[in-house]
């Protein structure tokens, strides 16, 4: 763990102090802590007693014209490989939860690039307050890791959950995270995303509203797991993740040509909506066709099926193919369909009929030939998590 660090971050709860025992026990292991501590942490302990125990300069203000020349915050927050925020009481849980930015401790979090990890300590009936429930879940759905509290004999006198879990459970967890998983190095994956968008003139064509995002989601959740990852991508307007090999694409046909060229792959995972049809022949010059008397008609020819062509390759098929089936009514039943006619290995079936397609949840099933299992509705990135984790044993 030698050159592993983390951010963390103390709020104001009476159980601040252990966090300092907590640096302490994550220094033996090897792990550095760079500490921010909020106004009201500043109650229970001290800066001083944070930077003998870290060895480092203790962050306290959002404003402060001689640490923002040091490190910035927004550098601050993406320094260490996690931020853990311990204690975390109501109030930042709340903030972190709705996006609210007014100190330090709070940009930090949304400014991070790096997992959060909350250790939630406060009186019983504020943690099972509906607010609080309502903003630990929003955190979770939004790829926060926040832990369950301890139950137990509280500071106040009052007994239930609420208690900061014990010191060694915290490092054992904080350890977990820290430790790479490698669980697909030496994989590599295809995987396409994204709509197509198939010419109609050299200014209009035909489209889908597909964001890319699971596609994307689940291209970082295989590379974080040590595989190697190539994307290829219809048009999107969000990042790629860092360190895939992305091949950006617009057509059905490029796409496949692409897909082609990146073989041979381990596993292919056929994310993209890719337009079924294309227009037979696209103009060369603007098409002129307003106000006309008659109705315009296209003609259209079928857009090659990508997935079904590398399902059924002979040489170089991946191992592992895996298709999408976005439906809007008799998810499995189509799915299963699909599975026979695509010739893939699995089907990941998802329910269209809500705002899935651009939107940021998903729930999924994941249907193979010999059964099915069905995701927790959560968000993408959780999603992808749980079909990276599945592909990971799979292939091992
Ligand atoms: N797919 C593909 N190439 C196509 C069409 C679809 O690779 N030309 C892949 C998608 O990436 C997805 C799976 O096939 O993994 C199912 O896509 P879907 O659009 O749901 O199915 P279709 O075969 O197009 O059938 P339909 O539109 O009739 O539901």
């Amino acid at each position: 763990m030698a050159d592993r660090s983390i951010l963390l971050i103390i709020t104001g709860g009476v159980a601040a102090f252990k966090s300092l025992e907590l640096i302490r026990e994550l220094g033996r292991a090897g792990v550095k802590s760079r500490v921010i501590l909020t106004k009201a942490a500043q109650e229970f302990v001290t800066p001083l007693s944070v930077s003998a125990l870290s060895g480092e300069k203790c962050f306290t203000e959002l404003f402060d014209l001689n640490d923002e020349a040091e490190m910035g915050h927004i550098e601050l927050s993406r320094s260490a490989d996690l931020v853990v925020v311990c204690p975390a009481t109501a109030d930042i849980l709340a903030k972190a939860a709705n996006g609210l930015a007014n100190d330090l401790a709070s940009t930090a979090i949304l400014a991070t690039d790096k997992r959060v990890l909350f250790a939630p300590a406060m009186n019983v009936r504020m943690w099972q307050h509906e607010a609080v429930q309502r903003n630990v879940q929003r955190l979770r759905d939004d790829g926060a890791i926040v832990l369950d509290p301890d139950e137990g004999l509280m500071a106040c006198g009052e007994f239930g959950p609420g208690r900061l879990p014990e010191i060694s459970a915290l490092k054992a967890r904080i350890l977990a995270e820290l430790t790479p998983d490698t669980s697909l190095s030496g994989q590599h994956i295809l995987i396409t995303a994204g709509p197509t968008r198939e010419p109609i003139d050299p200014v209009r064509y035909l489209s889908n509203h597909s964001s890319g995002r699971q596609g994307y989601a689940i291209a970082e959740a295989l590379q974080a797991r040590g595989a190697k990852v190539t994307l290829v991508s219809g048009p999107v307007s969000i990042a790629p993740p860092n360190g895939v090999n992305l091949v950006p694409v617009e057509t059905a046909q490029d796409m496949l040509k692409a897909c082609e060229t990146a073989l041979p792959a381990d596993a292919f995972i056929s994310v993209a909506a890719v337009a079924d049809w294309r227009p037979a022949k696209p103009a060369k010059s603007k098409l002129k066709i307003k106000g006309g008397d008659e109705p315009v008609a296209l003609e259209f020819v079928e857009n090659p099926d990508i997935l079904k062509t590398l399902s059924h390759k002979t040489k170089n098929r991946p191992g592992l193919v895996i298709g999408f089936a976005a439906e809007t009514n008799d998810v499995e039943a189509y799915a299963r369909g699909k599975l026979e006619k695509k010739g893939c290995d699995w089907i990941i079936a998802n329910d269209v009929s809500g705002d899935v397609m651009g939107g940021m949840n998903n729930q999924v099933n994941l249907i193979t030939k010999d059964g099915a299992e069905r995701s927790p509705n959560a968000s993408k990135t959780q999603i992808a998590n749980w079909i990276a984790d599945r592909i990971a044993k799979a292939l091992s």
